[in-house]
């Protein structure tokens, strides 16, 4: 079946005033049903759905679509798994469309793993209450956090193998444990990784136990203070944020405006404790592109609180750029020196916290003041140094008005002039930017290879959200990606296998053609990041296009090729208004 029949028949299974209502309590009034929006917040219902046209549509908030789009927006999901929400309400198989066999044998792995993962949680979690955890309940009384141990579904590890035969006797071999990240072989026999340690479960979004960190109790100690799970085809440290599962309650319960960030679970947990409930934490790595973007999917201003020493801070440095390059608004929390997130909610109680979130200073404020904590400002020598970094950094702000708030600052801190330090930004090189522009502009020709090869990957492997609406074959890059556009055209026309689609290719090609077969694909490839690369590919022909016009014209002072760059200026423009942040 196609896979545009499979989604109509999905949709035309759905209801969405069931959907809508399993969220928020509708009332019929009219051909509609109404209720207060789950969106955004309000006392009269102004959230509507209408049942013949299955779409829903907030008069407050203008939020509008289909079951799709409101599984997305209120699961803070990707289509790919808002679809399978909607497939099993419906009682529908989602079909495999990839190269299936492996692909199946992948998810049936996943699920026997995740069901491993889940039975041990709930094993070290029942473990804590017993008389040898003593250690344990200890150290939690010790801590406070006794109310939080059922919400984070704290456990604790009785030794080397108590927990491996646990599992054994539910039916899980040893090498599974192996796999999941939990038991490790030494000589001939396996052990515990985690073993004596308190157990803090990592769970994802969907509510799958996907990891474990362990903490050592014991003082004095050679070993590290946590013991994390390794990676797993479950766990990706670079892609978890830890507590992110219960920011995502917080958000259907009451909606939330920001999350706080911190370096470590002991952080986020005493934040919760204290009613802070949109804190997640980075577990002690800088910030990735992946978590950024997961952060941008729940709200669109994010809390930095790492810890107030040096490591803190330079991983704070790390992270900052990564979150402002989603489009996320950054706020830095300035804690005391030595102090983490806990130690305040210790000293000065909930409020005191929040005062420091009040008072959180926007990035290019931090990274100034970081520099200028790196000077010695009562230093003739060291003043006028600092002023000339902390200008490099403002010059990176496209925004005029921006810049000069933010020599005021430096203006404050060093006491030159104004007139002075508007001079030194004049003068200030334009070495740097012109060098970054330059990795950019390397950065984009990369990253334009690989939009072209996800694309081409999705259509030969016929992934449900691509398709071939858009010609992009006059926009490839090489000859190799025009054949194999051409083969899976062919191959979604004729309805060949991907052992027939491969056959027929000419030798040369084979080799490119196989690396598309095969292609990597990840859990959070959707229509969106689709579509993104069909964008940004045609945003880059039009570019190379403007630049062979803009050569002639200078050549020619043709009026009607002038005409056409101004055209095409004018869809660029269009496109970037439309478009993702993949250009
Ligand atoms: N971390 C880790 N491995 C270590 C040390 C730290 O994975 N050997 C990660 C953990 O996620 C930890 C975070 O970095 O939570 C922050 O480290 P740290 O401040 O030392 O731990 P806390 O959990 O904050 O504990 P404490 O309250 O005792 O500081
Ligand atoms: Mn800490």
């Amino acid at each position: 079946m196609d896979n545009r029949d499979w989604l109509d028949e999905l949709l035309s299974k759905t209801d969405l005033v069931q959907v809508v209502s399993r969220y928020v309590s509708l009332t019929k009034k009219g051909n509609n049903y109404w209720a207060c929006c789950p969106f955004h917040h309000e006392k009269t219902p102004s959230f509507s759905v209408t049942p013949g046209k299955q779409l829903y549509y907030c008069y407050g908030c203008h939020e509008g679509g289909n079951a799709i789009t409101f599984i997305k927006k209120i699961e803070s999901v990707e289509s790919g798994e808002a679809i399978r929400i909607l497939a099993e309400a419906a009682h529908m198989t989602v079909p495999e469309f990839k190269t299936d066999k492996k692909q199946a044998d992948i998810k049936k792995k996943k699920e026997r793993l995740s069901a491993l993962m889940r039975d041990a949680a709930l094993h070290y979690h029942e473990n804590l209450k017993s008389e040898k955890a003593k250690i344990a309940q200890m150290y939690i009384k010790e801590r406070q956090i006794s109310s939080m141990v059922t919400k984070f579904g704290i456990g604790f590890s009785l030794g080397r193998t108590e927990m491996l035969e646990f599992l054994n006797s539910k039916g899980y071999s040893y090498v599974e444990m192996k796999e999941a990240g939990i038991a490790e072989q030494s000589a001939d026999s396996y052990y515990d990784v985690f073993m004596n340690r308190l157990i803090i479960p990592i769970i994802n979004p969907y509510g799958s136990v996907i990891g474990f960190g362990g903490r050592i109790l014991d003082k004095d100690t050679k070993f590290a203070k946590y013991r994390n799970s390794t990676q797993t085809i479950l766990f990706d440290k670079s892609r978890v944020l830890f507590a992110l599962n219960l920011v995502k309650k917080t958000k259907q319960r009451e909606g939330i405006n920001s999350i706080i960030i911190t370096e470590g679970y002991m952080d986020t947990i005493s934040l919760f404790k204290a009613g802070f409930e949109n804190v997640v934490a980075s577990m002690g790595t800088s910030l990735t592109l992946e978590q950024a973007k997961q952060l941008k999917n729940y709200c669109n201003k994010v809390y930095i609180s790492y810890d107030g020493d040096g490591a803190g801070q330079k991983a704070t440095l790390r992270g900052l750029d990564i979150l402002e390059s989603v489009g996320l608004s950054v706020r830095v929390v300035k804690l005391p020196e030595g102090k983490d997130p806990d130690d305040v909610i210790k000293s000065d109680g909930k409020e005191g916290y929040e005062k420091l979130l009040e008072s959180a200073v926007t990035l290019t404020t931090f990274k100034i003041d970081s520099l200028a904590s790196a000077y010695d400002l009562s230093d003739p020598d060291g003043k006028s140094k600092f002023a000339v970094e902390a200008i490099k950094i403002i010059k990176k702000l496209d925004n005029p008005v921006e810049q000069e708030e933010y020599l005021k600052h430096i203006h404050k801190l060093t006491d030159y002039s104004m007139n002075v330090l508007l001079k030194q930004a004049e003068m200030s090189s334009n070495e740097e930017v012109i060098i970054t522009e330059e990795k950019q502009e390397q950065r984009s020709s990369d990253s334009l290879l690989a939009a072209e090869q996800f694309v081409l990957a999705s259509l030969i492997n016929e992934m449900p959200y691509a398709d071939f609406s858009e010609d992009i074959f006059p926009l490839l890059s090489c000859d190799e990606a025009r054949v194999a556009y051409n083969h899976a055209l062919e191959k979604y026309k004729n309805h060949y296998t991907l052992q027939s689609l491969y056959n027929r290719v000419d030798q040369p090609y084979q080799e490119y053609v196989k690396g598309l077969i095969n292609y990597n694909f990840v859990d959070s490839d959707d229509k969106k990041k689709f579509d993104e690369c069909i964008y940004l590919i045609k945003r880059r022909s039009l570019m190379a296009q403007k630049e062979r016009l803009a050569a002639q014209y200078q050549e020619t002072k043709d009026y009607e090729i002038l005409a056409q760059l101004n055209r095409l200026e004018k869809q660029l423009k269009q496109m970037k208004k439309n478009g993702g942040y993949y250009g």
